[in-house]
C-alpha cells in the first residue's frame, strides 16, 4: 500500500497539476491516514476482472440464491421466458436490487428484496419488438418487492417456498400513502378520488431497515413508465422530474391508462416516494411516506439520534439533483407501537456545502423545507404544506440547496457518528451553468465518482451544521499521470473502479463499496474490468478489491445474517443490451439477475 503513497509524491510533480494535493488539506489528509496496516480486512484482494462469472477471494465462495423468475410459492411455475404474468406473479422478480435480511430463529429468515425494473430483451421472447396487454401486465408484475421466506439447512440459507411469509408486490398492488400529501388534490385520479388509495411500487431502487422492523422501499426513475399522448406540455414540474412525452420503452401507458398523462396527469404525483413494508405481515397494506419526499429517491439511511429522533437521509440520483435528510416529529421508544408512525410526520431539509475549490472539504448545513419558512410560500408556486414535498426538487432549488453529482447510496457508520454517499459520476459536472465544479463536486464531468462523508456537529444527526470530507475520489492512476483523475491518495492500480453507488458498513466497520459503472475496460476504464464490489477500512484509509461480476452486470444490494457469515449480495442486469452473458446458468442460458450468497470456506466472517 505504500506505493500509494509514492505515487502521490511522483504525480504531483507533473506540470499544470503541481502541488494541487499538496495544497489541499484532504489530500494530506488521506496521504497522512493511509498505511497499510488494517487489521479490519483479513482476506486477499483479487484482481480485476471480465470474465462471465463472480470471482471472490481465495477462501471464499459464491452460490446461487434466487434468480429473476424462479419460482417464490409452492406449485409456482418454473422460469421460462415464455411465461406470462400470472406466472411472473408467483416468482422472483427482476433486476433484484437493494434488501434486507430479517433473522425470524436460527433456521429461519426472510429477505425483503427490491426488483428495480426489467430488461425487455429478455423479459420477452420477442425481446420487446410487439408488447401486448398481458406483456404489460408481466413487466408489472416483475417489478417491486419480492419478500422471500429462507431456512437452514446444514448450515446453508436456502429458499423456502412453503414459508407463510413469501410475498409479491408489484407495481399494482395496494397501498396506502400517508403523511401531509395524503389526499391531496395532486394525488387525486379517476380510480382514485381520495387521493390516498395507491397503487404499486416500481423502479424499487435501494433500501431502508427501520428499528420497528420495517422495510423501506425506495421509488427511483419512476418518471420512466410515464408518457404523454396528448401533444399538449404538462408543465414545468412535471419536467422538473424527467416527465415528458416518451416513457423508457416499457409501453405501460399503452394498456394501462393510469401511466398515460393524458389522461391521468396526478397519476405520477403518487410515485417517487419511500414505501413502508411489514415484511412479518403479508396481509399489510404498504404505506408511502410522502413526509420523506419525492423525488428520484435511492436508498433511505435511518438511524435513531441520541435524542430519539429517527434520522433519515436521502439522495436523489440525479445529475445536478440533491442530498436530503428527514428528521421525525416524534421520538422512538423502544418497544412502543407508536414507532410504526415515526416515518409519518416530520421535517424534511436539504444539503447545502460550502468550501473553498480545491479544499475538498468544508462545512455544511441543512436547509429547512417548511411550508412558510425560506421561501417556500404561495408568492412562490408552494401554496400548501404537501406542495413542498411533492415538489422536493422544487423546494431544494427554492433555498438555495447545491447541485450534486448524482447522489446514490448513503451510509451510516455504526459507531453512528460519520455519514458516507456516493456521487456516482456526473456528465454534466462543470458543464451546465447550474452545476460547477466546486469544493465537493470538485471535477469537470466527474468520469469515475466520489464518495463523501460528514459528521453532524457534536454527534447530533439533527443538527443543521456538518463537517464534511471526501473520503475517495475514485480515477484511473494508470491513465491519468497525476491531477484529480488519477483519484486521491488511496486508489492505486490495483484497487482502481468507477462509479460508485451501493454502500454500506458492516458491524465490525468496514465500508462495502458497489460500483455501477463503465465495464469497457477501455480509455478512461482500462484496467477496471467488470462492475465489481470492494472493502475500505475507513480508519486506515485503504480499499481492498473484493468480489468482480459477470458481464455487463451491476453489482448492487447488501446485507448480512446477523452472524455476518453469510453476506448476501446482488447481480443486476448481467449481459443487459444483449451483451454476451450466461449467467447464472451458462450454457445458451438467458442471463439473469440474481441474489448471490458469500460465504467462507472455513464458516468465518465476511471480510474479516
Ligand atoms: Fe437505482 Fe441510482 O440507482
Ligand atoms: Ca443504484
Ligand atoms: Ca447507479
Ligand atoms: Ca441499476
Amino acid at each position: 500500500m505504500a506505493i500509494s503513497r509514492r505515487r502521490f509524491l511522483k504525480t504531483t510533480s507533473a506540470a499544470g497539476t503541481v502541488g494541487f494535493f499538496a495544497a489541499n488539506p484532504i489530500g494530506d489528509a488521506i496521504a497522512k491516514t493511509i498505511s497499510a496496516d488494517s487489521t479490519l480486512m483479513g482476506f486477499e484482494p483479487i484482481s480485476a476482472s471480465t470474465t462471465d462469472s463472480i470471482k471472490a477471494p481465495p477462501g471464499y465462495q459464491a452460490e446461487v440464491l434466487i434468480s429473476w423468475g424462479d419460482p417464490l410459492f409452492k406449485g409456482a411455475p418454473k422460469f421460462d421466458q415464455r411465461n406470462d404474468s400470472k406466472a411472473q406473479e408467483l416468482q422472483f422478480g427482476d433486476n433484484n436490487d437493494g434488501m434486507t435480511f430479517f433473522q425470524l430463529s436460527d433456521s429461519r429468515a426472510v429477505l425483503a428484496v427490491n426488483n428495480e425494473y426489467t430488461n425487455n430483451e429478455y423479459l420477452y421472447v420477442h425481446q420487446g419488438k410487439r408488447i401486448n396487454a398481458d406483456d404489460v401486465r408481466k413487466s408489472q408484475a416483475a417489478h417491486g418487492v419480492s419478500i422471500v421466506e429462507l431456512v437452514k439447512i446444514s448450515g446453508n440459507w436456502q429458499v423456502n417456498l412453503d414459508g407463510r411469509l413469501n410475498r409479491r408486490i408489484t407495481a399494482y398492488s395496494k397501498m396506502e400513502m400517508t403523511g401531509v400529501a395524503s389526499g391531496h388534490e395532486l394525488l387525486k385520479t379517476t380510480a382514485d378520488p381520495s387521493g390516498k388509495q395507491i397503487l404499486g411500487t416500481f423502479n424499487n431502487c435501494a433500501n431502508g431497515l427501520t428499528p420497528w422492523g420495517t422495510y423501506l422501499t425506495c421509488e427511483e426513475n419512476f418518471n420512466g413508465y410515464f408518457a404523454n399522448s396528448s401533444d399538449k406540455g404538462l408543465g414545468e414540474s412535471y419536467e422538473r422530474y424527467g416527465l415528458g412525452a416518451k416513457d423508457r420503452g416499457y409501453d405501460w401507458f399503452k394498456y394501462d391508462k393510469r401511466f398515460d398523462m393524458a389522461a391521468e396527469p396526478n397519476e405520477p404525483h403518487r410515485h417517487g416516494w419511500v414505501v413502508e413494508i411489514d415484511p412479518m405481515n403479508p396481509n399489510s397494506t404498504p404505506k408511502k411516506r410522502s413526509a420523506l419526499g419525492r423525488f428520484k429517491h435511492e436508498n433511505a439511511a435511518l438511524t435513531v439520534n441520541s435524542d430519539g429522533h429517527v434520522v433519515v437521509y436521502l439522495g436523489d440520483d440525479e445529475r445536478g439533483e440533491h442530498l436530503y435528510k428527514f428528521v421525525s416529529k416524534n421520538k422512538y421508544v423502544v418497544g412502543a407501537d407508536s414507532n410504526r408512525d415515526l416515518l409519518e410526520e416530520g421535517t424534511l431539509f436539504v444539503a447545502k456545502f460550502n468550501g473553498a475549490e480545491g479544499e475538498l472539504k468544508g462545512q455544511g448545513h441543512w436547509l429547512e423545507l417548511t411550508w412558510g419558512r425560506n421561501g417556500l410560500t404561495p408568492e412562490n408556486g408552494f401554496p400548501d404544506p404537501a406542495s413542498v414535498v411533492i415538489f422536493a426538487r422544487m423546494a431544494a432549488t427554492q433555498v438555495g440547496a447545491t447541485t450534486m453529482d448524482r447522489p446514490e447510496w448513503v451510509a451510516i457508520h455504526p459507531d453512528n457518528k460519520s455519514v458516507y454517499c456516493t456521487l456516482t459520476n456526473n456528465k454534466y459536472r462543470g458543464v451546465k451553468e447550474t452545476q460547477p465544479v466546486n469544493a465537493v463536486s470538485p471535477r469537470e464531468k466527474n468520469p469515475y465518482g466520489h464518495i463523501l462523508r460528514w459528521n453532524p456537529l457534536n454527534d447530533d444527526h439533527t443538527a443543521d451544521t456538518f463537517e464534511w470530507d471526501i473520503y475517495v475520489l475514485a480515477g484511473n492512476p494508470e491513465v491519468h499521470q497525476s491531477g484529480l483523475m488519477a483519484g486521491s491518495e488511496n486508489i492505486n492500480k490495483d484497487n482502481m473502479f468507477n462509479s460508485p453507488d451501493g454502500i454500506g458498513f458492516d458491524k465490525g466497520g468496514r465500508l462495502w463499496i458497489q460500483t455501477d459503472g463503465k465495464y469497457t475496460n477501455k480509455g478512461k476504464f482500462a484496467g477496471m474490468g467488470n462492475n465489481q464490489m470492494l472493502c475500505g477500512d475507513p480508519r486506515t484509509g485503504e480499499i481492498h478489491r473484493f468480489l468482480t461480476g459477470p458481464i455487463a452486470c451491476e453489482i448492487t444490494g447488501l446485507t448480512f445474517s446477523p452472524d455476518h457469515k453469510t453476506m448476501f449480495i446482488g447481480v443486476q442486469h448481467p449481459g443487459e443490451d444483449l451483451a454476451p452473458s450466461h449467467f447464472p446458468d451458462g450454457g445458451n442460458s438467458i442471463p439473469r439477475s440474481s441474489v448471490i450468497m458469500i460465504t467462507r470456506t472455513d464458516g468465518g466472517e465476511i471480510g474479516a
